[in-house]
């Protein structure tokens, strides 16, 4: 039996103890913790649409016309009709023939990479990918190719000794923030007869023409399997998609087991996705805004001595290494009003830990400013250096699909 307090102790021992902050208040630029408000600069409401007053009226609306819960999976108490009419809107928004709603990403990840990787076959996934991806790798019944991050060459080479398979890959990667090369991955699978599945959590909403992702800014609309995204990060609500061709959601709806054994998403939570997914059309300029908020952010670190890596994104890792000094940095930066989480492993490699610093649409200037100078004093007062500009983390990276 598990010695739960041996577990823990030896959780602390290594700097790897993990707890949650209580915020107080909706995830807009500025929250409360501990009573005191802070710069929130973690959160993934990247668009700002979580407090939208449009997205809570239409969850609040939902809520009274359609109640709180779905009931059941909808394989047993139906599909209701605010499903199938975000299901119909998604497939318009990302350019396919069809598509299904999960209860979050986690799930549609696990459901989908399982589905679609049974024995015999093989999966391909990027060293650094979620590990919602990995989970899913790990139930599948297929082997796992694990390529070095973002390594073409890598990722060839296992292609070569497989006969066909699925390669998945984050769009944009969730600690890291840089984009994954989709038209060569792409093109290299479809060469070897591999499917290709892209979760586009982090680029939805953030990356493309009008915040339709990193598929979208690639031209690849149509080339991809499955384009999986979450309802939870850029569109402010709760739940997650797969859009798809309709043989392969109608497939998924047979066989992905998280999505089959799970309640559906709740009515209020659809709505509010329903009514962020119609404010991003309406205003793409929030996707304008985000953008270049994560430019300017970077510009403010590196002004205060703060080097950064990860490329373009509004995901900005400062990677510290050691997971105790990642811990120190956030609380000292969390003392002088700025929120941003210690990242360490599993989530990240060994060596690796960092403060996973989200920009959001709604931060002004003058925030973006403040949290900068706010982390580059914390660093001074601890004597962090930073590891700059290194977004890869090849072969030890692999440690997260195997911990
Ligand atoms: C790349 C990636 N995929 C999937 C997920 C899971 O999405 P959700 O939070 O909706 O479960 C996350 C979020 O943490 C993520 O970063």
């Amino acid at each position: 039996m598990i010695d739960l307090e041996a577990e823990l102790a030896e959780l602390r021992r290594r700097g790897l103890h993990r707890s949650t902050r209580l915020v107080s208040g909706p995830q807009g630029p500025q929250v409360l913790v501990d009573g005191r408000p802070v710069l929130l600069l973690c959160s993934n409401n990247y668009l700002g649409f979580a407090e939208h007053p449009r997205v809570r009226e239409a969850a609040a609306d939902a809520a009274l016309r359609w109640g709180v819960g779905a009931g059941a999976s909808r394989l047993v108490s139906g599909t209701m009709t605010i499903h199938d009419r975000l299901e119909r809107r998604l497939a318009e928004f990302i350019g396919s023939e069809a598509c299904v709603l999960f209860g979050a990403g986690y799930l549609a990840n696990v459901g989908v990479v399982s589905a679609l990787a049974p024995g015999g076959s093989t999966v391909f996934s990027d060293a650094l990918n979620h590990a919602s991806i990995i989970d899913g790798c790990r139930l599948a019944g297929a082997q796992t190719f694990i390529y070095e991050h973002c390594d073409l060459d890598h990722l060839a080479w296992g292609l070569r000794r497989a006969k066909g398979g699925l390669v998945v890959t984050d769009a944009v990667f969730s600690m890291d923030g840089d984009v994954a090369p989709l038209a060569a991955i792409v093109e290299l699978a479809g060469r070897h007869g591999a499917r290709v599945v892209v979760d586009e959590a982090h680029a939805i909403g953030a990356l493309g023409p009008g915040g339709r992702g990193a598929v979208a800014e690639a031209g690849l609309e149509g080339s991809v399997d499955a384009v999986i995204g979450t309802l939870g990060k850029a569109l402010g609500s709760y739940g997650a998609f797969v859009c798809a061709s309709s043989v392969l959601v109608e497939y998924l709806v047979n066989r992905a087991r998280t999505l089959i054994f799970s309640t559906a998403p709740s009515p209020p939570a659809i709505a509010g996705a329903l009514a962020a997914l119609e404010l991003l059309s309406e205003q793409p300029r929030r996707v304008e805004k985000l953008q270049a908020n994560a430019a300017a952010m970077r510009a403010e670190l590196l002004g205060a001595g703060v080097p950064v890596g990860g490329g373009r994104t509004q995901i900005l890792p400062l990677i510290v290494g050691a997971a105790d000094t990642a811990v120190a940095l956030s609380g000292a930066a969390l003392e002088r009003g700025a929120f941003v989480q210690a990242i360490r492993p599993p989530s990240v490699a060994e060596d690796r830990s960092r403060l996973r610093l989200t920009v959001m649409a709604s931060h002004t200037a003058s925030d973006l400013r403040r949290g900068a100078d706010a982390i580059a004093a914390a660093a001074h007062q601890i004597g962090v250096s930073f590891r700059g500009d290194a977004p890869s983390a090849p072969t030890t990276a692999m440690i997260g699909h195997a911990a």
